[in-house]
């Protein structure tokens, strides 16, 4: 006898979701959490508080410093930085009261506590939870990632803090370093420049936001200079000297020289790692060289019967393509037919401009040797974008010069993090640029602008 169908360790986006997903189609499902509220990285230290501070941050610096314009004037514009915390802080509690709702639902036992497996045969597998032993048929590993670091740098969340820090720091620092110029470096640096630091963003590739489009990577660079954020590009961080303030060592690639940046806070914001600690596993379950759990287009690892999803497994570290292997993982063991399409998992960046991708990038096609045509919509052509004071930037589609198939769209601009999944549904049904075209938009609205880039490319040669 089995205490339940399934257990998943871990209640991020993947696994919440994966429970929610195998209570629906009849499975008797247990989740367990290290942390009370459940919702993982994502909810507790992730896109849910980040996104909190950006959007707080940026509606101080908007009515300080665009408001103006559209012919309201407000005096002593000012903020509380701890009510923002809280503010943030109380979105957090109010969205993990969401994840426990959903669970008595679909009655999911959730059950808080580190967990372990403790037996891996066939049909006796065991999870143990601060002592209790739990019997199950399956069981889905969604434990996610944690913080990474650089050899030599102790993130103490005092002085060098993580994303984690970042989320709830009591006073703005004066002089901010960011080392990494990825989604975390590029968020944290917008919200604590808007609200006063001096913000130096250290990135050892030639360009920010590196896994985006080249000309996105470009343009977001030149907005957030704009904004007083600073770059040093092909540049390395070396160590970090702790004394009355810190003295970041960086090394140029370009001109291959040191150099010393004064700061009063350095966030390390240069990836995130597996996390498999107190799992249990490590001579029983494959991991590759980089401590990813190895698992195979259904996402069961070597042993029968245990699965892996999400950041832990690796591939993009993106909460909702962990909730896409959260939910297929549940069909697989439930027996139905899968499918994620990894081509058209969009990326976003909640800067403002934000940026958004997906699909091929013009540098990936290029590579491939692919045919294609560019289309392309300002902004500053765009209605909605004109009237709403928001007009930089630009949509950038991709299309195949023989098929006339959408490969890839990107995306600069403040409502690239909305529009961005217009795109999706679009690639996700193999839509042509002229499809597109072919559908009426609301006007005056944001979406045009896809549209037009869409016209664009198809009447181009
Ligand atoms: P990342 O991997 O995206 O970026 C890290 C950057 O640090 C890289 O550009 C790398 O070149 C640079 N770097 C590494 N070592 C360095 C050194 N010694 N000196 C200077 N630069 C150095 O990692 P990030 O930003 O920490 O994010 C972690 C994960 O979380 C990513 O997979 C990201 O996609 C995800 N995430 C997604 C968000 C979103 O979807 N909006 C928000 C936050 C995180």
């Amino acid at each position: 006898m089995t205490d339940y169908d399934l257990i998943v360790i871990g209640g991020g986006p993947g696994g919440y979701k994966c429970a929610i997903a195998a209570a629906k189609f009849g499975l008797k499902v247990a989740c367990v959490d290290k942390n009370d509220i459940f919702g993982g990285t994502c909810l507790r230290v992730g896109c849910i508080p980040s996104k909190a501070l950006l959007h707080s941050s940026y509606q101080y610096s908007h009515t300080k410093n665009d408001l103006s314009k559209l012919g309201i004037k407000i005096k002593g514009v000012n903020f509380d930085l701890n009510e923002m915390l809280s503010y943030k802080d109380a979105r957090v509690q109010e969205l993990g009261k969401g994840i426990e709702y959903l669970f008595n639902l679909y009655k999911i036992t959730k059950i808080n506590g580190l967990g372990k497996i403790t037996a891996f045969d066939q049909g006796n597998l065991e999870v143990s939870v601060e002592g209790k032993v739990l019997k199950t048929k399956n069981i889905v590993i969604a434990t996610g990632s944690d913080v990474s670091s650089l050899p030599g740098i102790n993130i103490d969340e005092e002085n060098i803090i993580s994303s984690t820090g970042a989320l709830s720091l009591t006073e703005v620092p004066k002089r901010l370093v960011v080392i990494g110029a990825g989604a975390i470096g590029l968020e944290m640096s917008s919200v604590w420049s808007r609200l006063g630091s001096e913000v130096t963003v250290v990135e050892f590739f030639d360009r920010i936001a590196a896994a985006m489009d080249n000309e996105l990577s470009k343009s977001l660079l030149s907005s957030l200079q704009k904004q007083g954020i600073k770059f040093l590009l092909s540049s390395k961080v070396e160590e970090i000297e702790q004394g009355k303030t810190l003295n970041v060592k960086v090394f140029s690639t370009k001109d291959n020289q040191m150099s010393t940046i004064e700061a009063d806070k350095v966030l390390v914001a240069v990836g995130r790692k597996p996390c498999t600690e107190g799992l249990g596993i490590d001579d029983k379950i494959g991991k590759d060289n980089r401590g990813f759990i190895q698992v195979n287009n259904k996402y069961e690892t070597n042993v029968k019967g245990i699965f892996a999803i999400g950041d832990v497994i690796g591939g993009a570290m993106l909460a909702h393509k962990a909730e896409e292997e959260g939910v297929a993982v549940a069909e697989v063991i439930s027996g139905q037919l899968p499918h994620v399409d990894y081509e058209i998992i969009p990326s976003v960046i909640y800067t403002h401009p934000a940026v958004s991708s997906i699909g091929r990038t013009e540098e990936e096609l290029k590579n491939a040797g692919r045919k294609y045509k560019i289309g392309k919509c300002q902004f500053a052509a765009n209605g909605r974008a004109k009237i709403t004071d928001d007009a930089e930037g630009f949509v950038k589609v991709l299309v195949c010069s023989e098929t006339d198939t959408i490969l890839g769209v990107h995306i600069i601009g403040a409502y690239a993090d909305t529009l961005i999944n217009e795109t999706a549904v679009a690639m996700a049904y193999g839509a042509a640029a002229e499809d597109i075209y072919r559908i009426c938009h609301s006007h005056p609205d944001i979406n045009e602008a896809f549209r037009d880039a869409c016209i664009d490319a198809f009447f181009k040669k």
